[in-house]
């Protein structure tokens, strides 16, 4: 993980490899088109007030995540390098930029700054909110998975050293000795390591982390980090029950483990249940995905993985709830073990299940999960899984969907994800689409109308939750694996998604103010 310091030094004079500085595109409509943004005077100044005109004329337009690099003139900076990063449409006067762009911005120009030891941040940071988004930006952008790596240049742990996430943010113009400034920068990186572990989980591949190493996992960071940690082996999952994940898990040579992991606090104001679709490898099981859609299926696990790291941060912030992460966790492989479809499962809240289709598995470890979490009567609670095909149909590759109980509780959940700049749209669950779950053998059956997928997956979970106990589903199938190129703070791979919404959460329901 990069350092990240507040540094009352000028950008000018701070010793660093590289220099960040925002510029917009000017929207007051006079001559010039480029426009810097604050923070950047002190630097515009050693290029004799020509900085703007020399990005223009490198061909710069200040479009958002563009990154242009220059180099420091011969003095006046004492870093080499000068880091340009677009801010898209210039922010008026008396306006600040908002949270999310510079977010981005700092994510981008972390991104550009791979390789690079130190570099100074001198993007306008007006308030302790934008020091928040530029350090967590920047954090968030400065990330890499190595774990699997050879030894090609065999300097730094034989990793490229090219390739090395920028490992000093230094932020220009935030001020250590301001204590918001200070819980701003001291809240980001706690945030911005628990989204990087998330990632990393995601990343490694499902040769590398089964059920039972995952639950090690949180073992170990209940243990480093003071969280009550439970874990319920195959065993203990068929005294208890618990027919979906034993159902799920059943054809994989690594049996299936449910994780309970909690932190409380002695003035908890209120409850919150996170509950993780943590399927290790998804192969579709019996119904088979084709070559072509199982590629990423290491990723079927990144809502518990966004589950376990917002417990962790809870912890780490110290916040005044009681947040219990639920992790299930199978690996669904076809085998002479493996549920057929046809087959009936008893579930761990007594209903029976058709799996008619032994892909729709996620609903299934979901739903033990979900009845178990329940029965603990939390305030509210929320599931996050990569549940449906139909919702990145539906919303696309950055964008998750919420569905929900109680209209307001999913308004709630929404807002707070667009508070901390995770693209996300409520979802309906219309009432119609229940029927075409209906089994002619079982209480219902795993799969319904193919039309509607994501909001059929949403109708079957509501079953498993308790009557009169807010509830949000995030199928975050779009957003938690990038297959694309990187962009703003997003790297390659695994995401992190939710876990800021998760996180953001956890603070309301310490604030009781959930829902
Ligand atoms: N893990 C998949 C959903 C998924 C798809 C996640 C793409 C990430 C990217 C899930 O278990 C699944 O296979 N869902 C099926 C359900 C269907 C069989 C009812 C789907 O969406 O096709
Ligand atoms: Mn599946
Ligand atoms: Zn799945």
């Amino acid at each position: 993980m990069s350092a990240l310091t507040l540094s009352s030094s000028s950008a000018a004079t701070l010793r660093a490899d590289a220099v960040v500085v925002g510029v917009a595109k000017n929207s007051a409509g006079k001559k010039a088109s480029l426009v810097l943004a604050p923070g950047a005077e002190a630097v515009d100044k050693a290029y004799g007030g020509k900085l703007a005109a020399t990005l223009e004329t490198l061909g710069a337009s200040g479009g958002e995540g563009e990154v242009t690099k220059l180099p420091a003139p011969a003095s006046g900076v004492k870093a080499p390098l000068v880091v340009a990063v677009g801010l898209g449409t210039a922010a008026r006067k008396d306006e600040a930029y908002d949270a999310e762009t510079l977010r981005r911005a700092a994510g981008a120009a972390a991104r550009a700054l791979a390789g690079t030891k130190k570099a100074a941040f001198a993007l306008p940071v007006v308030d302790a909110d934008a020091v928040a988004a530029v350090a967590e930006g920047a954090l968030l952008g400065a990330y890499a998975f190595t774990a699997y790596k050879g030894k090609t240049d065999g300097a730094k742990g034989g990793k490229d050293a090219k390739d090395a996430p920028l490992a000093e943010i230094a932020l220009v113009g935030a001020k250590a000795r301001d204590k918001a400034h200070k819980a701003a920068a001291d809240r980001a990186l706690v945030v911005a390591e628990e989204v990087h572990r998330a990632r990393d989980l995601i990343n490694t591949p499902a040769n590398g982390l089964d059920p039972k190493a995952f639950a090690a996992e949180a073992k170990a960071a209940a243990k480093e980090y003071g969280l009550s940690v439970e874990v319920l082996d195959e065993k203990a999952l068929a005294k208890g029950g618990y027919g979906g994940i034993l159902g799920v898990g059943g054809g994989s040579a690594q049996p299936p483990r449910l994780v309970r992991i909690g932190w409380s606090h002695p003035k908890a104001k209120q409850s919150l249940a996170l509950v993780g679709k943590g399927i290790t490898y998804d192969s579709g099981g019996i119904s088979l995905k084709p070559a072509g859609h199982n590629e990423t299926m290491k990723c079927d696990m990144s809502g518990a993985a966004a589950v376990f790291s917002a417990v962790v941060a809870a912890a780490r912030l110290g916040l005044q709830a009681n947040v219990t992460g639920w992790l299930a966790l199978a690996e669904n492989m076809p085998s002479g073990s493996a549920t057929r479809p046809g087959d009936v499962l008893t579930m761990y809240s007594g209903k029976t299940v058709e799996v008619l289709n032994t892909d729709a598995e996620g609903r299934l470890v979901l739903a033990d999960a979900l009845t178990r979490a329940g029965e603990e009567e939390p305030d509210a609670i929320v599931d996050v899984a990569t549940l449906t095909g139909a919702m990145v149909l539906a919303l696309g590759n950055r964008t998750f969907g919420i569905m929900a109980n109680d209209d307001e509780f999913r308004g709630a959940v929404h807002e707070v994800a667009e508070e901390v700049g995770e693209d996300a749209w409520p979802m309906p669950m219309p009432a119609h689409l229940r029927k075409g779950m209906d089994s002619p053998v079982a209480d219902i059956a795993n799969m319904g109308e193919r039309m509607g997928g994501g909001l059929v997956a949403g109708l079957f979970l509501k079953e498993f939750v308790p009557e009169g106990t807010p509830w949000a589903h995030l199928d975050i199938a779009g957003p938690a694996f990038n297959e694309s190129a990187p962009f703003g703070y997003t790297p390659k791979g695994g995401t992190g998604s939710a876990v800021r919404t998760l996180v953001r959460l956890a603070e309301r329901a310490a604030e009781g103010e959930l829902g």
